[in-house]
């Protein structure tokens, strides 16, 4: 396939101040004179923010990396996870066509994107808000046939699943990546086969679908409004901040042992829900910063807002039955509890400063 500069190129390309800032960080990862090896970044970030690279983002990527523009079209149009032409503005949706994805389906699929999206591959949908590509093995092949759709995996689709995917994304939905068939993730399509004790107690979705969740930008562009923009090594400034080791996170509990834990799921199971108080809005519309406990993402923070919950005096407040009652609100059962929210927020009542939230306050990062 010929990859070319598309016809139609804009004025112009900027990073926003924030990517500018990210970008530029990213080339001081590199020793002097090397900074031409932040070119893949550097273009990533481009594209995460435009949906595609146009000549001005390569030429500004080459201005700011001392490069020649056709060493840094060289690079674009080698790597095929570089979009050289406009796509949807909502999403753009990689379709796996290599063997174990063909044999299951992926024939299926390709129909339904011709069908839902555009007649050909790179074409943008009526809306635009939709385009579409066949591409090689995207090393999920246990979870065939799969998409990979912005950010995330879409697996073991079939072309309702995948048709009804598309709809939703394009009234503005995002579902949840992963399986579709109800895999927890690669285990045999029968059910576990060994390990089969640990399905007891295992959170809804496995760790990699539950963190998609939580940053919920599987197909967000990274245009500058996200937080944090991650550069640890970094100053907030942009400058080389004094070398200081991040402090370790709370080593998790050790796991426990098959009877204790029997006697432990038992008595859980013994708790009745019971309404915690909850608040319309934030005392004197000033809520608490939430992110701040450990495992209470962007996401969660907003879930929690929408339950009721805008300080941390109210979740140190949490009995059992409440934390029951919470738990069955949320995506992602035992949580609160692996987490530890109650403590860290008694702790941060109590003017204290948990290990997470000074790091997060130090690094700007938060941690899901
Ligand atoms: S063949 Fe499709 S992911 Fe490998």
């Amino acid at each position: 396939m010929l990859r070319r500069l598309h016809p139609e190129q804009p004025e112009s390309f900027a990073f926003t101040a924030a990517n500018q800032q990210w970008a530029k960080a990213q080339i001081t990862k590199f020793p002097e004179g090397r900074q031409a090896s932040a070119v893949i970044p550097l273009l990533w970030r481009a594209q995460e923010q435009e949906g595609w690279l146009s000549r001005p983002a390569i030429e500004i990527v080459a201005d700011m990396l001392g490069m020649a523009y056709i060493r840094v079209l060289e690079v674009a149009s080698f790597y095929f996870m570089f979009q050289l032409q406009p796509v949807g503005s909502v999403a753009h949706i990689q379709v796996c066509g290599t063997t174990s994805c063909m044999i299951c389906g992926a024939e299926d699929l390709i129909a339904v994107c011709k069908e839902k999206i555009a007649a050909k591959p790179h074409e943008l949908s009526v809306d635009g808000k939709l385009s579409w590509e066949e591409v090689e093995c995207l090393g999920s092949c246990t979870n065939a046939p799969m998409a990979q759709i912005g950010k995330d995996y879409y697996e073991d689709l079939t072309a309702d699943s995948f048709s009804k995917i598309i709809d939703d994304l394009a009234t503005g939905k995002v579902p949840t990546p992963g399986p579709q068939n109800g895999r927890y993730a690669a285990e045999p399509l029968s059910g576990l086969t060994s390990l089969t004790d640990y399905d007891a107690g295992k959170p809804q979705y496995n760790a990699s679908v539950e963190l998609a969740e939580d940053l919920g930008d599987t197909v967000k562009r990274i245009d500058g409004t996200e937080v944090p923009i991650l550069t640890p090594w970094l100053g907030k400034d942009g400058k080389a901040a004094a070398t200081k080791a991040a402090p370790k996170p709370p080593k998790a509990p050790a796991p426990a042992k098959p009877a204790a834990k029997q006697a432990e799921e038992a008595k859980k199971a013994q708790i009745k829900e019971d309404q915690p108080e909850t608040l319309t809005a934030a005392r004197e519309g000033k809520a608490d910063d939430l992110k701040m406990l450990k495992g209470v993402g962007p996401k969660l923070e907003q879930t929690l807002n929408e339950l009721g919950f805008f300080h941390f005096d109210q979740i140190a407040a949490w009995t059992p039955e409440h934390v029951a009652w919470v738990d069955a609100r949320l995506k992602f059962k035992g949580r609160i509890e692996r987490d530890g929210w109650i403590e860290q927020a008694a702790q941060l009542v109590a003017g204290e400063e948990t290990e997470f939230a000074k790091r997060a306050k130090e690094d700007g990062t938060y941690e899901d």
